[in-house]
């Protein structure tokens, strides 16, 4: 059988797992299933905005979903045509994309990302050497994110302080960046100097610092749509440097607004949680990486973001998931076993859970965090360790947030 079928056959089967709806499978126990709640929109904006930035926001929403053709200068190669093809209502899906290891002795000329549609000339697109397995990585969902983005360093630095100091395993690890350009296409966010050490925080092992800077990369390697901050075409197979739209593709404030778009996207409105579930979330080590608030820059541009205890779920720190959930790709100093403690923000928008969407219900999702060498296998333990009322309590909650 050729690896085209069997690569098909993967692709029906994320698809399927993102566009399932929800009544199909009544063998869950209803509170091990994700919740859908359609009346509460995940692509809102943060509620109070002054009209300046709604304008943006909204500007922002429409690039963010604009189809982008040749003429826009699309290809050579491309995986998809817009950002809402892979982050649809702003969540995950169904677009995705697929990664692919280096082994000793195998090169990869042209990254460790499966580009497969060619246009503007290109004639090949990049797969995965032969015999090097491909493994999906399902595009986490954008809402929230500048509340991620407006977390203090010092915040980070004092968590990743904090688990160091802890004996059961847990050793978050912040992925310090060394940049060289500059990050931001807005200068009011620019509150990173040219060359500076820095924090990554976005991406699934948290290998950019800024949503700019991440909207510039997605429009280049996902699209082959190149701007100030990306100038140059990625390497391909055919050595083209250029598409149908000579020179540089997007103009700066392209990316400008569609990272005011992101960041200005409110967190899914949540029900205030039950006590015990809290305190269940805690006991379990669940909040020792899905830190429940983390603190935001007293000084970021966004009122509604400066100075609060922000509700998104993470410590924005790198972990060890072993061999389990490792996909062996590399990421910057990012290693093949790590990956970022996901946003448990709007979890129920979702319709598969963790990098690769293998799990379907959080229950499942938790399981697999056990595995050998994850930082996470106390958890589990503890999880596992829950008396029925309490464990169906806890799976509530997660499922809610
Ligand atoms: C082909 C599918 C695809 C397209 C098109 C795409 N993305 Fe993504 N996006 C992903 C995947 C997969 C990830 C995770 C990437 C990783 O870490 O390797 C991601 C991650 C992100 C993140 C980081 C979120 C987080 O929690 O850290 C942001 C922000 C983002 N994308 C914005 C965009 C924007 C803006 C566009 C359009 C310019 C876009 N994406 C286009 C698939 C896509
Ligand atoms: C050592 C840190 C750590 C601990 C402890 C931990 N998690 Fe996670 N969790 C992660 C990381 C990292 C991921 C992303 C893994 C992936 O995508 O493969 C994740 C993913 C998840 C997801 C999937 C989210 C998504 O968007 O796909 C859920 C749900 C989750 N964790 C719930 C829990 C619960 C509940 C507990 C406590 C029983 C827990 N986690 C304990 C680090 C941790």
């Amino acid at each position: 059988m050729n690896r085209r079928v069997a690569r098909a056959g993967l692709a029906a089967a994320v698809s399927a797992l993102l566009v399932g709806c929800g009544g199909g499978d009544d063998a869950q126990p209803p509170q091990a299933s994700l919740t859908i709640v359609r009346e509460d929109p995940s692509g809102a904006p943060i509620a109070g905005l002054d009209a300046p930035w709604r304008d943006r926001f909204f500007v922002g929403d429409a690039l963010f979903d604009q189809t982008n053709g040749e003429a826009a200068g699309l290809g050579p190669l491309f995986i998809r045509s817009s950002c809402g093809a892979c982050h649809a209502d702003d969540a995950r899906g169904p677009g995705f994309v697929e990664k692919f290891p280096s082994r000793p002795g195998v090169e990869l000329p042209y990254g460790s990302s499966r580009r497969p549609f060619v246009t503007a000339g290109a004639k090949q697109p990049v797969e995965a050497p032969a015999d090097v397995p491909t493994t999906v990585r399902l595009p986490p969902s954008v809402f929230g994110r500048g509340y991620m983005e407006a977390v203090d360093e010092a915040e980070i630095l004092r968590v990743e302080a904090e688990q160091a100091r802890r004996t059961d395993g847990i050793h978050g690890r912040a992925h310090r960046l060394a940049y060289a350009s500059e990050l931001s296409a807005d200068p009011q966010f620019s509150t990173l100097t040219k060359g500076a050490p820095t924090i990554g925080r976005f991406g699934l092992k948290a290998r950019q610092a800024t949503l700019d800077d991440f909207t510039a990369d997605a429009y280049q390697g996902d699209m082959g749509l190149t701007s100030p901050l990306r100038p140059v075409e990625l390497k391909n197979p055919d050595g083209l440097t250029d598409d149908d739209k000579p020179g540089v593709d997007l103009p700066m404030e392209t990316i400008s607004d569609v990272a005011a778009y992101m960041r200005l996207l409110a967190i899914p409105r949540r029900a205030a949680p039950d006590p015990r579930a809290v305190t269940l979330f805690a006991e379990s080590d669940c909040a020792t990486c899905h830190v429940p608030t983390l603190r935001t820059r007293a000084d970021w541009p966004v009122p509604q973001q400066a100075g609060i205890d922000a509700p998104i779920y993470t410590d924005l720190l790198l972990h060890d998931m072993g061999d389990g959930l490792a996909d062996g790709v590399p990421d910057v100093a990012a290693g093949p076993r790590d990956w970022r403690t996901a946003p448990l923000m709007g979890l129920r928008h979702q319709r598969a859970l963790l990098h690769d969407g293998r799990a379907k219900t959080v229950e499942e999702a938790i399981l697999a965090h056990d595995s050998e060498g994850s930082e996470a296998r106390g958890a589990v333990q503890k999880f596992r360790a829950l008396g029925d009322a309490d464990r169906a309590l806890l799976l509530s909650f997660v499922s809610s947030l």
